[in-house]
């Protein structure tokens, strides 16, 4: 039996994957609003495929559970997707998992062996220097009672499903072996290659990953800021021919290695700062990652510069797109937020904006934003005087054939 703390894209994900895999699991998750909507069959946010595992597994093998100690007292794996957001200078804020490993513990009152599992995004040397010293001070010594381990998650939003069920690897950074033993015994019914590193490892994979696509996000943006002040340069179409070179084709690497507005959603812009922050404290100040920051805090401004060439004081502008990206209603560090609020930092009086399916969404993350929501593309382009394409969705793609309105193609999708 495996308890899942955290029920959102990461813990949601993760505790049906293993239902599906055919084991008993409990999900419990602190937001009551989350919850009630996971208990009644719905997501609380848009994920294509895992609605109907949810339908299928609802009470069979999966468990919304408020009973903490119940969960914790039947489980043999306990595992943690809470929320690691930007703490102070940058360094991942542990708040959450303490909080949760603290409420694993309370509520152990017997002697089977558990093994503790990181699945939350943490800084390489986390389990190592700040979860097992975590354990230790609260007089639980791992390789006793407890085991501990971190098994990094690579889904990305809008795949979440699949990307779990069909996994290219799963990593394991476990050193001890009955842990080990279990995990693998956990995966038994998947496909994927499982590799068990160090603890450190474990962490360290998760960050090159995330680091190097927020790497070739920037580059790439800096490298359509470079064709800007050159000018005469197709961006989107120089782009597009890059990936006709064979080592871009294979696999979807290639929408990271294209300009646009600067990374967002929950994990880039917060992974890259812990690292960087994680190795400046220690004494390295990381030239590329330092740079990788950079250049992403400066797109919002770059964009704004291209918006005030061909936007007048009083002209009304439209935005396209609100999410981090197509596919998705995740807000979360969205660069539709940062371009917003600049324009109306900027005087800009008339701003609307209109997004498939994360309008609701912003709304509540961005209340403080007074800007005016249409309901549709149509109205969107009706009402305004200049355009911007600010989240590549695809039903954009058409916009130079439905207007003649000065369009920004902040995606290079047109
Ligand atoms: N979103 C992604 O694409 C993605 C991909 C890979 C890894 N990750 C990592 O996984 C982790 C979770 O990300 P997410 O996007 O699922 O976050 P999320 O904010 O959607 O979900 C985290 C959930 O944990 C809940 N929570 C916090 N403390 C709790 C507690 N003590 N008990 C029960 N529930 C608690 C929160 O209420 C929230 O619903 C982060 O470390 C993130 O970096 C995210």
């Amino acid at each position: 039996m495996v308890t899942v703390f955290g029920l959102g894209f990461v813990g949601l994900t993760t505790a049906l994957g293993f239902a599906e895999m055919g084991h008993q699991v409990y999900g419990v998750e602190v937001n009551q609003e989350r919850m009630n909507l996971i208990k009644s069959g719905r997501l609380p946010f848009l994920e294509p495929g895992l609605d109907e595992a949810l339908t299928r597994h609802l009470g069979v093998n999966f468990h919304p559970c408020d009973d903490l100690s119940k969960a914790i007292s039947k489980s043999d794996y306990i595992y943690y997707c809470v929320g690691t957001p930007y703490g102070e200078d940058g360094q991942a804020d542990l708040t959450y998992l303490n909080l949760a490993m603290g409420q694993t513990l309370e509520a152990i009152h017997d002697d089977r062996f558990r093994v503790l599992v990181v699945k939350s995004t943490v800084p390489p040397s986390t389990t190592q220097n700040k979860v097992i010293p975590f354990l230790r001070e609260r007089g639980w010594e791992p390789g006793e009672r407890i085991g501990v381990a971190n098994n990094p998650e690579f889904l990305r939003e809008g795949y979440c499903w699949e990307d779990f069920i069909h996994a290219d690897r799963i990593v394991l950074g476990v050193e001890d072996g009955r842990s080990e033993q279990m995990l693998r015994q956990l995966y038994e019914e998947s496909a994927a290659p499982i590799i068990c590193v160090t603890l450190n490892t474990g962490e360290f994979i998760k960050y090159l990953s995330n680091t190097l696509l927020a790497t070739l996000i920037s580059y790439s943006n800096e490298m359509s800021l470079i064709a800007d002040t050159i000018g005469g340069i197709d961006t989107g179409h120089a782009f597009r021919v890059l990936h006709m070179d064979r080592r871009w084709q294979e696999g979807t690497m290639s929408s990271y290695a294209y300009p646009g507005c600067g990374y967002g959603g929950y994990c880039l812009p917060k992974d890259t700062n812990a690292l960087y922050a994680l190795t400046r404290d220690a004494g390295f100040d990381a030239p590329i990652l330092k740079n990788v920051i950079a250049t992403n805090d400066g797109m919002p401004a770059a964009i704004i510069r291209r918006i005030e060439n061909v936007l007048g004081p009083e002209d009304s502008i439209g935005i396209l797109g609100l999410s981090f990206k197509p596919g998705s209603d995740d807000v979360r560090d969205t660069p539709a937020a940062k371009i917003i609020g600049k324009l109306i930092d900027k005087g800009y009086k008339k701003i609307m904006a209109y997004d498939p399916v994360a309008t609701t969404e912003f709304q509540l993350h961005y209340a403080n934003l007074k800007i005016v929501y249409c309901t549709s593309q149509e109205e969107l382009v009706e009402r305004s005087d200049v355009l911007a394409i600010v989240t590549a969705w695809s039903e954009f793609k058409g916009l130079r054939e439905r207007t003649e309105k000065p369009i920004l193609d902040c995606r290079y999708i047109l």
